[in-house]
């Protein structure tokens, strides 16, 4: 072969291996790609709707083909196209089936000229991207709230747009409100902004479709540090401000390894509780649940986490929503380096060894090809695809690259990376690709030590993986052995200085203790599945459930995270007194982590089942259209 056709082979092939295909958006971005939207709406709250128009600037490289966008229930009432900005004029348009996953597209045809396309439009109050909530919903209960949520494809049920990973836009928004209501959105917020119910913003860094966000809300702000602030609701502002106030910390420490932080500002919106996430990294003002005020900055793990998508997944962002864990696993590794830097080793440990957990436990459920990191998704909702795989399994993937090749040399790799490909959409390809001409090639010693692609490309884990293990954990275990086989009583567990990750680690421990080793004088077996517990075991494991709470008082912990593991404890082992509190908890927090897994586990008995139902009837009208998605499949839910 010749020099110039090997050449054009290579070009061919690298062409092929970095182009994606993005199964989740109709959009042709490499005909006639979005480069910029300026949006202007009105806030409608007695209708649930967004009214309004999308102006789009588009970059065209085939002069005959239409744009394709994505939509999901979006009513379009008019097209018009401009060159230049110049005169705009009346505009065609065809707006396909809907598909259930992916909504429907909306095919425009484009004059020769043409390179800006404005679409005046309304949301639908159903809008999966959207939640409208009644003042009752919100903590101050006299004024309405709404919030957006746009990961994964969600963004086309507000705006019509390319809604893929891979096609980044800047942006600016004329928003208006009810007067005494104040807009914020994933751009340059200005917090001394008068309230007077006219809002504008603009986002000069390119970014994916799924980071544009937007919340109405009575909302307060509180400064946290030189670049770093709050915003959330009058009654939670000072203790959000209180559990928040490491924030600008995280910043630094995480502008100490991975270079700078090139958002500007870096602020926080605890949201009402109906927040279907812990968090999401929109840029400049990260999305947060009330859920992680605990009163002793215990769960911030969360703040660390959504500050670490700054650089893995803002910066350097999945190209199509089967690369997820270039977003998840990097940042989960990131944020636990975070941690490591503020509040010391032991932490990360902890928290490393809890995710191991998770993801065992995870893997023990899920079908193998659920269980590859670079996951095909073809045919199925992306929301489907964030298990603890992309988080737990991505992040373990970087630990072992890590103590492979040693923290200096990871730490210096990870750097470059996040410059090489700064305000890039990227696929898992062109990571590997990258690892291996910056690190791998470098040290083919120790590269021989890591199997790339058995971590990519296989189910479970390679027999080579760290083990991240915690020696606070270890006494925790010593501790709840010994309770178990009742040689130390309740009185005597030494819980004095345990923090929130060490109870979590004695709960789960105490729960597989029930499963393993019921109590001989139970005379219970455990069930051939291994996970339930016979009746005889399941009266005594309640029995020592009912020791625990009247020693720390566990079914009224204000700790989200403690709370949910002890209320799942309770429908496993049927300890009763908790339910109560189960309910209030279904009936009062939205986060899809927490709610999921309860409905779940009460669904696996037939009583159970009856009461998921009940309570669901009623707490279903508040929850997010994300979670009931999720829930209504679990429960079967009619309709
Ligand atoms: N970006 C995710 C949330 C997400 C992922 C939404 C995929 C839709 C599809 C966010 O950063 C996240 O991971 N949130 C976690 C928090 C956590 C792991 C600390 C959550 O909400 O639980
Ligand atoms: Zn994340």
């Amino acid at each position: 072969m010749n020099r110039f056709l090997f050449c054009l082979c290579l070009i061919i092939s690298l062409g092929i291996m970095t182009r994606a295909q993005d199964f989740h958006s109709y959009a042709n971005p490499s005909a006639a790609r979005v480069r910029h939207i300026d949006l202007d709406w009105d806030v409608l709250f007695d209708q649930k709707i967004l009214k309004g128009t999308a102006t789009l600037t588009i970059e065209r490289t085939s002069p005959d083909k239409p744009l394709i966008l994505d939509t999901r229930d979006l009513k379009i009432e008019k097209v018009e196209t401009s060159a230049d900005g110049k005169q705009y004029a009346p505009g065609t348009f065809t707006l396909g089936a809907s598909d259930k996953i992916l909504g429907a597209p909306l095919t425009i045809p484009l004059p020769a000229q043409a390179n800006r396309v404005r679409i005046y439009y309304s949301t639908s109050p159903g809008a999966s991207g959207l939640q409208w909530l009644a003042p009752a919903q919100t903590a101050g209960k006299k004024e309405p709230f709404l919030f957006t949520q746009s990961e994964a494809i969600h963004a086309r049920s507000w705006i019509p747009l390319q809604d893929s990973p891979a096609v980044r836009v800047t942006y600016t928004a004329h928003v208006r409100t009810p007067r005494n209501l104040l807009a914020v959105m994933s751009a340059e917020n200005d917090a001394s902004t008068p309230v007077d119910g006219d809002y504008s913003f603009r986002m000069t860094q390119p970014i994916p479709s799924y980071l544009i966000a937007l919340a109405v809300g009575d909302l307060r702000f509180r400064k946290l540090g030189p670049r770093t602030g709050v915003y959330a609701e009058a009654p939670v502002i000072d203790r959000a401000a209180r559990e928040l106030s490491d924030t600008e910390k995280m910043v630094v420490a995480t502008e100490r390894l991975y270079g700078p932080y090139r958002w500007g500002r870096y602020d926080i919106l605890v949201l009402p509780p109906s927040f279907p996430y812990g968090g999401m990294e929109n840029p400049r003002l990260t999305f947060a649940t009330p859920t992680i005020l605990a009163g002793d900055k215990s769960l911030v793990s969360l703040v660390a986490h959504e500050l670490a998508h700054s650089w893995s997944g803002n910066l350097v962002t999945n190209a199509t929503w089967g690369d997820l864990w270039l977003n998840e696993g990097f940042t989960t590794y990131l944020e636990r380096r975070i941690l490591e830097a503020v509040y010391g080793r032991p932490r990360e440990e902890m928290e490393a060894a809890l995710g191991l957990r998770d993801l065992n436990e995870e893997i023990a459920s899920l079908d193998d090809r659920d269980e590859i990191l670079h996951i095909d998704l073809k045919g199925r909702d992306p929301d489907d695809g964030s298990t603890d795989i992309p988080y737990e399994k991505g992040a373990l993937f970087l630990r072992h690259l890590e103590q492979t090749f040693g923290r200096a040399r990871f730490d210096r790799f990870l750097k470059s990376y996040f410059n090489h490909f700064a305000f890039q959409s990227i696929t898992t390809d062109q990571f590997v690709a990258y690892l291996k001409q910056d690190l791998l090639d470098k040290y083919p010693a120790l590269s021989a030590k890591v199997p790339v692609d058995e971590w990519i490309k296989k189910p479970g884990v390679p027999a080579s993986a760290p083990r991240p293990t915690s020696p606070k954990f270890a006494q925790v275990e010593r501790q709840a052995q010994r309770w178990l086989s009742r040689e130390i009583p309740t009185t005597r567990i030494a819980t004095a200085r345990w923090t929130t990750q060490e109870w979590l680690h004695f709960l789960k421990f105490v729960q597989d203790g029930f499963v393993s080793e019921p109590p001989a004088s139970a005379g219970g077996s455990p069930s051939p599945t291994g996970r339930g517990l016979g009746e005889g075991a399941k009266l005594s494991a309640a029995a020592r459930m009912g020791e625990l709470d009247r020693a720390f008082h566990l079914t009224r912990s204000g700790n989200s995270e403690i709370a949910f593991q002890w209320l799942l404890m309770s429908i496993r082992n049927q300890y009763e007194p908790a339910y109560p509190r189960l309910e209030e908890f279904l009936l009062s927090v939205g986060r899809r982590k927490f709610i999921r897994p309860l409905y779940q586990e009460l669904a696996k008995t037939p009583e159970g089942k009856q009461r998921a139902l009940a309570i669901y009837r009623r707490a279903r009208p508040t929850y997010h259209p994300i979670a009931v998605t999720s829930i209504d499949a679990d429960l079967k839910w009619p309709g």
